[in-house]
Order: structure tokens, then sequence, then C-alpha cells
């Protein structure tokens, strides 16, 4: 039997600590699971954010094992080495698969029903791989994706155009990493298209700031760990918003990495698009407009991922 109100973190480094104070703030569980190969830390992590159950909605949350997370809603994989200065997050495919191998097993023989999300990278291809590792139906796996370069993305408009974010609609989509894209063919603020709205604010040099908006973006991560070795809010940010979405099963639509076979004519392959994401997961993945050059990028994307895909071993 699941239980709605219970969640399991597995990987309790930055990422996951992160996750796990932005959860308890939006107070969506009672009960939260800290899993770590090294146990003290995931103790440790438990013990300092217990120790603000004052200021948030009741929740217990503790250091525990895979023993605990059968009747879990959600579990979340942070677990995984981190890009380096200079890494790419496709170098650390081997490691991160391997790690995956180890800890898929354990969730699967316990008879978890609930939603798996990948958060370690490399994201689309560890969910691949988790996807079939488990053997789970496509609905119900799915990655953080390109949910945090989209959220880049509309800041870094928002700053540009000087309005509220989340008034601003635009996705990033493909792979999480180096060869994603913008849909600027679709981006808007409130209805106003991208290049009207720059117009508006005496802005006339699209091209230029389409491309280093688009580079800045995709070059965030690299631009942060190079300042302060690793990202994790953002991240988890991301995270904490789409299991809101999951949990509260509302159906809100976002660019989750999930499996695609047959939409945007891609097969076989784990990559971001906006996604109807609800109480069964990655419920369904929608075919939104691209023009010719942003179809072309998708496709070079998900070529990108292919070429790893092929060389696992699962
Ligand atoms: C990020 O984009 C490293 O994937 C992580 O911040």
């Amino acid at each position: 039997m699941i239980n709605i109100q219970k969640a399991a973190i597995i990987g309790c480094g930055f990422v996951g600590a992160s996750a796990a104070f932005s959860l308890i703030h939006k107070g969506l569980f009672s009960e939260l699971v800290l899993i770590d190969a090294n146990h003290k830390k995931a103790e440790g992590e438990a013990m300092d954010l217990s120790h603000g159950r004052p200021f948030v909605k009741p929740v217990k949350i503790y250091a525990g094992s895979f023993d605990d997370i059968s009747d879990c809603s959600l579990i979340i994989i942070t677990a995984g080495a981190n890009q380096k200065p200079g890494e790419t997050r496709l170098d650390l495919v081997h490691k991160n698969v391997a790690i995956l191998k180890s800890i898929i097993p354990e969730i699967t023989g316990r008879g978890f029903e609930g939603i798996l999300m990948i958060v370690a990278n490399p994201v689309d291809i560890l969910t691949y791989a988790a996807l079939k590792i488990s053997g789970y139906p496509k609905e119900r796996v799915i990655g953080s994706g390109t949910v945090l370069d989209t959220a880049r993305f509309r800041y870094l408009l928002s700053e540009h155009l000087q309005v509220d974010s989340r008034s601003v609609h635009a996705f990033i989509i493909g792979e999480h990493g180096d060869s994603e894209l913008a849909v600027w063919s679709g981006a808007n603020v409130s209805g106003i298209d991208i290049n009207s709205f720059c117009e508006l604010r005496g802005y006339y040099d699209h091209m230029e700031s389409m491309e280093k908006i688009y580079r800045n973006v995709r070059d965030s991560a690299y631009d942060i760990i190079e300042r302060k070795g690793a990202t994790y809010y953002g991240v988890a940010m991301a995270v904490s918003r789409i299991t809101e979405s999951i949990i509260r099963n509302e159906h809100s639509v976002m660019p989750v990495s999930s499996y695609i076979d047959g939409p945007y004519g891609l097969t076989d392959i784990c990559l971001s698009v906006p996604t109807i994401v609800g109480q069964n997961g990655a419920e369904k993945v929608l075919e939104i407009p691209l023009n010719e050059s942003e179809k072309k990028q998708l496709c070079d994307s998900a070529g990108e991922l292919k070429k790893i895909i092929e060389n696992l071993e699962l």
C-alpha cells in the first residue's frame, strides 16, 4: 500500500540534503526517509533537519535503509558522483550507472509501487537506465530533466525584460546538458511573443540577446561549479516543485525527462519535453510546435544521448 505522505531520498550529498530542506518547507510529507551509503551522513542530515521541525508542518525525518521504502509514494535518487570543474555531465555516466545498478534492485525487490525520480547526472541516461533496470511502466520513472534549465531560462529572460519570471512562458528541452535547446519559437510573456516583448522594453538586437541568454542557461552549471564547486539549491527547488505536482496531482506541465518512443519522431530514449506531471508520474508527453531549426536541434540532442545509450550494458 502506498503512503502518499511518505517519501525517500537516496543520496544525502549537497543535492539530496538541499532537496530534503526544500521539501520539508513545502509540507507535502509527514515522513521523509534519508538513505546514504554513508549512514552517519544521513543521520547527521536527519538530525539537523529535524531540529527545524517546530518551524514547519509536522514531518518525521530519519536516516533509514531500503527496508523503509516499500510504502513510499516517491523515491528521489540523487546518489552519484557530481561534476568536477571541467567535467561534463556525460563524463559521469559509467560511475553513476554502476551506482544505479546497485540501487534499483534494492527498490524493485521491496515491492515499491510509487514514482521514481532520478536527479543524479547524466540525468537523461540515468532515467533511461533506471527504467530499463526496474522494468517499471514508463510513467513511473522520471528525471528532473530540464526543469532547472527552464527555470534558469525564465529567470534570465525575466531579468532581461524586467518582468516577473512567473509571467515568462518558455522551455528548455532535450538533454539536461550541453546539447539542450531553447524553444524560442513559442517563448512569450503572458501571450506576447518574446520578440515583441523585447521591443516593448526597447531591445531590438534579438539574435544577439537570444544567443547570449541561451549560452548563459546552458553553461550555468559550469559557471557555478567554477565558483562554488557544485550546484544544489536550484536543482533542489526544481525537485521539490516536481514533487509538489506529483503529490498534489496538479497535472502541471513541466519539462521532466521521461521515456519517449514516437513523439517528435524520437524513439527509445529519455529526454525532456513538456510533460503533464501528476500522481501517476509523467502522465502525458506533449508535442509542442517547434520550428525546423528547433526540430533539428532536438533530434541532434537525442542523437548525442543515443550514442551513449547504445554503449550501456543494462
Ligand atoms: C545543474 O545543472 C549540475 O545538473 C546540475 O546544476
